[in-house]
């Protein structure tokens, strides 16, 4: 390990010379003009498609992105009519992409620009730093791709080619060396072709500079890279204490009413996976089943519910950047005949009951919630998905689960 890194307050590492910079410059838009990957986003010079691209590889890697972006484009091909959808046809275009409070965003963001700026994006970096969901590396890629303006756009792939070009032994997680890092690529930025320029770094971090082993035999600009020239890009970048993620326990419940119809609960407008539905849950304090059953048997036992059996039919763990979850899920089901001695006539009559007990009680912090007979079609989040091909391959020993 390199023994100048540290992870403290940053103090500036010593900028490139101005031949170097000129080196650079010209050697990585060489580069990116010979051998750049088409994408469609490349070819486009509305501002609007060239934002939803942006704002969709903030999320995951190109390939990816292609036919989201494409049937995007395809039912909302502008501001207006983006702004005009219901949030949840966004959100089931999204569904996949993760992060869902970026499609919320955006589609808040198309809002603001239909009332506040006629329909059309602003064009300065600083008016578009103003609009919801858009931060320096936003504001900076749209300004300069779609606007020509001379302002840097730096995501986490050119935070990996800088460090490593300036061998830089501060933190890249820290925000004042991610701030020092952006005034620094403004330095690097051609007199023109910003946006092009930018695109090159982003490039190169995709594809040359990668996270694992760089490929420095390729890389345009090793000529001007200080680790690469004294042998340490494996140094970098510096990055901080690495899993600082919360862990985060749920139980979850399957409830199925005949015939078929399974209970979903819609999360609020605002949070985690704002407006998507997933199966009813409550948090608990840790990872123990015992806890969870102690939770969810009696409320929803309370709430009409039978359980098929007392274990969990599914455990699921799933990773998002700064969290953690583990979700332990029951099922069982309600049945208004037998539960005609307690005075429902029939089924919808139980499930009505029971989603009127559920959300006057402990499932108030749900928005809404509903029997669903394919609860598949339904906006969901990774999650939800996830809990559901579980409870579809769920294993157990009371009968067969209800399939989907
Ligand atoms: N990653 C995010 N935006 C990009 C772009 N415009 N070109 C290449 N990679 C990117």
């Amino acid at each position: 390990m390199n023994e100048q890194i540290n992870t403290g307050t940053p103090t500036s590492t010593p900028p490139l010379t101005t031949d170097a910079i000129k080196t650079l410059r010209r050697s990585l838009l060489r580069w990116f003009s010979e051998s750049h990957r088409a994408m469609p986003w490349r070819k486009t010079r509305d501002p609007y498609a060239i934002w939803l691209s942006e704002v969709m590889l903030q999320q995951t890697q190109v390939a990816t992105v292609i036919p989201y972006y494409t049937k995007f484009l395809t039912l909302f091909p502008d501001i207006k009519s983006l702004a005009n959808a219901d949030i949840s046809a966004v959100l089931g275009l999204w569904a996949g992409l993760g992060y869902y409070r970026r499609a919320h965003q955006l589609h808040r963001a198309a809002c603001e620009i239909m009332l506040k700026h006629g329909g059309r994006l602003p064009t300065r970096f600083n008016d578009l730093l103003q609009l919801p969901g858009f931060g320096p590396y936003t504001a900076g890629a749209v300004a300069s791709i779609a606007f020509d303006e001379r302002v840097p756009a730096v995501d986490g792939n050119v935070l990996r080619v800088m460090a490593r070009i300036l061998a830089d032994p501060h933190d890249i997680l820290n925000p004042k060396v991610q701030r020092q890092l952006r005034e620094t690529a403004q330095s690097w930025l051609p007199p023109r072709h910003a946006g092009t320029f930018n695109q090159a770094m982003m490039e190169l971090g995709a594809t040359v500079c990668t996270a694992g082993q760089p490929h420095c035999t390729k890389c345009p600009v090793s000529g001007v890279c200080r680790s690469r020239q004294a042998g340490t890009t494996a140094d970098y970048p510096v990055r901080g204490k690495k899993d600082d993620r919360r862990r985060i326990y749920y139980a979850a419940v399957f409830a199925v009413l005949a015939p078929g119809l399974v209970l979903m609960a819609q999360r609020p407008s605002d949070g985690l996976w704002a407006g998507l539905w997933e199966l009813p849950s409550l948090s608990i304090s840790g990872p123990s089943q015992a806890e969870a059953a102690k939770i969810i048997v009696p409320l929803m036992q309370a709430a009409g519910m039978t359980f098929f059996d007392r274990q969990p039919v599914a455990v699921i763990n799933h990773t998002l950047t700064h969290r953690e979850i583990t979700v332990c899920i029951f099922a069982g089901h309600l049945s208004g005949r037998r539960k005609r001695c307690s005075g429902y006539k029939n089924d919808a009559k139980a499930g009505e009951a029971m989603v009127a007990t559920l959300q006057h009680g402990p499932l108030a912090h749900y928005a809404a919630l509903r029997w669903e007979a394919d609860p598949r079609q339904l906006p969901l989040s990774v999650l939800a998905k996830k809990q559901l091909v579980a409870i579809d391959v769920a294993e157990w020993d009371f009968g067969p689960l209800p399939k989907l």
